[in-house]
Order: C-alpha cells, then sequence, then structure tokens
C-alpha cells in the first residue's frame, strides 16, 4: 500500500485528481468505480475544472457507480444517480452509454444486482476504483457483517450509516434502511484501487482497516489483501497510523 498524507483539503482533491488523471491518460478506456459521499467531492470539482480545461478527457471511459439507495427515484437530490450526474458525470466528457448505476427502483432487486455483475464483467472488471470509507469501515455499502459479501447484493444499512448520512437528508427517517451496493469481489478484482479519508470521523475506521485484523466486521481491511491499492489522506484521518 502506498500512502499519501495531505496537508490541507486543497492538498487532498489536488493529489487525488493527478492520480486520476494520470490513470485516464495512461488508458483512456479506463473502467472506473466511483463513490458518492462527501469525501470525493473536491475531486470531482478538480476533475470537472481539468476536462473542461482540455486536460483530462474521459470521452472513452467507463464509469460504474457502487452503489444506490433503494426506494428513492434517480431524481431525488440523495440518489446516486442524482449526485453522480450533478457532482460530476454531466460535467465532463463521458458518453452517457457508459455510465452506470443500480437501478434503485427496481422490483427485482436479485436480477438488478445479478445484471450489474454481469455488465461489470462484459467489461472486464473495474480497471481503477475509487473508494471513500464508511466511519464504521464500510467500502461502497458493504457494511459490517460476519463474511465479506462477495457480488452485488441488497444491503441493511447499519444505524451508524444512517446516522452518517442523516446529514444529507431533511429528516434522520428519510434516511433510506436499505441499498444496492457491489460487493467485495468487485472490490479485490478491480486493478487499482484508490481509498480517500479525511477528517477526524475517519480516524479509528482506518487505523482499523488498514492496521488492524482483517475481518468482515470492517469491510475495508479486505484492502489489506489487495496488490495495488494507493491511499490518500489528510493528516487527521491518518493521524493513528503507523502509531503502534
Ligand atoms: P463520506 O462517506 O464521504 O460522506 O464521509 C463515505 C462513505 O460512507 O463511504
Amino acid at each position: 500500500m502506498r500512502i499519501i498524507i495531505t496537508d490541507s483539503i486543497e492538498e487532498f482533491n489536488i493529489k487525488a485528481a493527478d492520480i486520476v488523471s494520470q490513470q485516464i491518460s495512461s488508458n483512456p478506456r479506463t473502467v472506473f468505480g466511483a463513490p458518492t459521499g462527501e469525501t470525493p467531492l473536491g475531486l470531482y470539482r478538480e476533475l470537472v475544472d481539468r476536462c473542461k480545461a482540455g486536460a483530462i478527457d474521459f470521452s472513452q471511459a467507463t464509469c460504474f457507480s457502487l452503489d444506490e439507495y433503494i426506494g428513492i427515484s434517480p431524481d431525488h437530490s440523495q440518489s446516486s444517480h442524482y449526485y453522480m450526474h450533478n457532482n460530476f458525470l454531466k460535467h465532463i466528457n463521458i458518453s452517457e452509454e457508459n455510465i452506470f448505476i443500480p437501478n434503485g427502483m427496481t422490483q427485482d432487486i436479485f436480477g438488478e444486482c445479478r445484471s450489474y455483475d454481469n455488465m461489470i464483467d462484459s467489461y472486464g472488471g473495474i480497471d481503477f476504483l475509487i473508494l471513500g470509507i464508511g466511519q464504521n469501515g464500510h467500502i461502497g455499502f458493504n457494511e459490517p457483517a460476519d463474511t465479506f459479501p462477495s457480488s452485488s447484493h441488497l444491503v441493511e444499512l447499519k444505524e451508524s450509516t444512517i446516522n452518517a448520512n442523516a446529514r444529507f437528508f431533511e429528516n434522520k427517517l428519510d434516511v433510506p434502511r436499505y441499498a444496492i451496493t457491489v460487493g467485495v469481489k468487485t472490490i479485490m478484482q478491480a486493478k487499482k484501487v484508490l481509498l480517500m479519508a479525511h477528517g477526524n470521523s475517519k480516524t479509528a475506521a482506518m487505523q482499523k482497516a488498514l492496521e488492524e485484523d482483517v475481518t468482515p466486521q470492517v469491510p475495508a481491511s479486505i484492502l489489506q489483501y489487495h496488490h495495488d491499492v494507493t491511499i490518500i489522506a489528510d493528516k487527521a484521518a491518518a493521524s493513528r497510523l503507523g502509531k503502534e
């Protein structure tokens, strides 16, 4: 694992964007996986600016979103569809037909999960996976569990995730309780992973994930077994790393 620790949020966003830019310029046909959440917002803004300036070209790239809430429509302001389009995808030159996001309104969740995995497989898997980390150590919406879920699946969100994400909704009761997420197999088969974390709320999760035992109770800990992970963290999120 390589770890980059940044002094400021500006540096965090720029360094992350440099890594993504390098990936896209070395392979313009990159299939990338992309998360929602607060963490990558600055990265997406930076990539949008670079794309508008002609410094990065997404025209041949493909994007798979990692997850979607169940039961909220694509035009809901907290859906992954809305988030990904409005914060990132509609501002860059990616083709609409190269954007994939699970359908959280489906009547056939298991069929949707199967076809999402098949679609990822048909592209040869993910070349470059961008990940955030939940305060409880989740990646995508792979929540703490007794086993690592392999394939895309329906997940019941943990109370800790609902509490963490309540800030995006008017009322905590509005936070969906279920989501579709890609599974750990898709994550581990990605050729490269960029794990991003900033702020004090991620300090404990980062330490558990990167320095303690690999366990499905801390899903991000599986990344210890991945062969090509770059971590970008600010000083706060990295403050307990390498201390014991
Ligand atoms: P955040 O969420 O970026 O909003 O902190 C990360 C996550 O839950 O994976």
